[in-house]
Formats: C-alpha cells, sequence, structure tokens
C-alpha cells in the first residue's frame, strides 16, 4: 500500500469511528427530540443517495460514448470514482443505519408498509451494487452497454424513490 492510499484509509478510519462515537454518545444521551433529529438525519442521507444514484447513470450515458482512452473518458472514470465513493457508498450505510434504528425505535417491524419500503430498498441496494459493477468496467475499459442501456436503468432510481417516499409518507397500508 503506498502513502496516499494509507492516507486515505486513516481518514476514512477516523471518520467511521468519529461517527460511531457520536452517534453512541447520542443514543445513551437519549435527548428529547432524539427520533426527529435521527429522522432529519435519516432524510439528508436519503437526498445525497438518490442525487448519486440518479447523477452516476447519467455520467454512464456520456462515458459510454466517448473512446476508450481518450482524456474525455479518464476525467469520467475519475468522476466516477469520486462520486461513488464520497457520496454514494457513506450515504447509502447512513441511510441504512439510520432508517433501521427509526424503525426499531418506532415499533414499525411489524406494520406492511415498512415491509413493502424494504422490498424495495433492497432493490434499489442492487442498482447501487449493478452500479459498482459498471463503475468497474468502465475504469478497465470494458464496457460493452450502449447509450441506449444507461438512459433506460437511468429510470430505475427515480420510479423506486417515487414509491418508497409515497409508501413512508402516506403508509397506505
Ligand atoms: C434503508 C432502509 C430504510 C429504512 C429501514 C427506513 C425506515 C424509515 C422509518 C422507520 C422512517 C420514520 C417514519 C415515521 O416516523 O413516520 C423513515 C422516514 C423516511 N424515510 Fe426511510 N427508511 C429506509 C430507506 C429510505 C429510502 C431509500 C428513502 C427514499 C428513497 C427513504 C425515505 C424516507 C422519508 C422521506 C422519510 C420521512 C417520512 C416522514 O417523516 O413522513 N427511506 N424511514
Amino acid at each position: 500500500m503506498n502513502d496516499d492510499a494509507r492516507t486515505r484509509l486513516t481518514r476514512v478510519a477516523a471518520a467511521i469511528l468519529i461517527t460511531i462515537a457520536l452517534t453512541a454518545g447520542l443514543v445513551l444521551w437519549n435527548p428529547v427530540g432524539l427520533y426527529d433529529w435521527f429522522k432529519a438525519f435519516h432524510i439528508i442521507a436519503v437526498i445525497a443517495w438518490m442525487a448519486g444514484m440518479l447523477y452516476l447513470p447519467r455520467l454512464f450515458v456520456y462515458h459510454a460514448a466517448a473512446e476508450p482512452g481518450s482524456a474525455q473518458s479518464e476525467t469520467f472514470k475519475v468522476m466516477e470514482r469520486r462520486l461513488l465513493r464520497a457520496i454514494i457508498n457513506p450515504a447509502m450505510v447512513a441511510t441504512w443505519v439510520l432508517g433501521l434504528w427509526l424503525a426499531w425505535t418506532a415499533g414499525f417491524f411489524a406494520s406492511p408498509w415498512l415491509h413493502a419500503k424494504l422490498a424495495l430498498v433492497v432493490v434499489m441496494a442492487g442498482v447501487h451494487g449493478f452500479f459498482v459493477r459498471c463503475v468497474r468496467d468502465f475504469a478497465m475499459d470494458r464496457n460493452t452497454r450502449p447509450q441506449r442501456f444507461y438512459r433506460m436503468i437511468n429510470e430505475v432510481p427515480t420510479l423506486l424513490m417515487i414509491a418508497i417516499v409515497i409508501l413512508v409518507v402516506v403508509k397506505p397500508f
């Protein structure tokens, strides 16, 4: 491992430890309104996750048209890698941790709307996993999927997000 990678790893480890310490401190302290604070952070994490999940396939659309090895293609590689590592991955983890904490605290685990929401969030996580594979394929100049494919897959996170938000806000069943 080179110095750059070691510094990055140290920063990530420090960020994770600080987040765990702050969360544990808040849960032990249990101040009035903690549920609402965590719900606010859950929504912030959801916004960051969704922003990345909507933007990344847009990058794939343009990247698929760029000549492998060109300066443009190399720029897309950096943008995709940074978006995934700095925003999408941590935001997904925060969304899950805070969402599960909310569900457990409020006793929603027996509610059918939550089961439906969780099923759709698992599909969203699957799409996320697929995007990770696409980023790897592009990074190794191995993409074989056409632009049209990425235009279509671009709509999947949007449709899932609409259904998830309706389920949690309206709670129809
Ligand atoms: C990762 C698994 C997730 C779990 C376990 C989860 C669970 C929850 C729970 C229990 C609440 C509080 C509901 C209430 O107090 O009435 C909540 C709020 C919310 N969640 Fe999630 N969630 C998850 C992921 C998501 C995702 C992916 C989205 C959007 C795409 C989302 C959007 C929202 C919104 C907008 C609210 C606020 C609803 C309101 O206050 O009326 N959640 N979530």
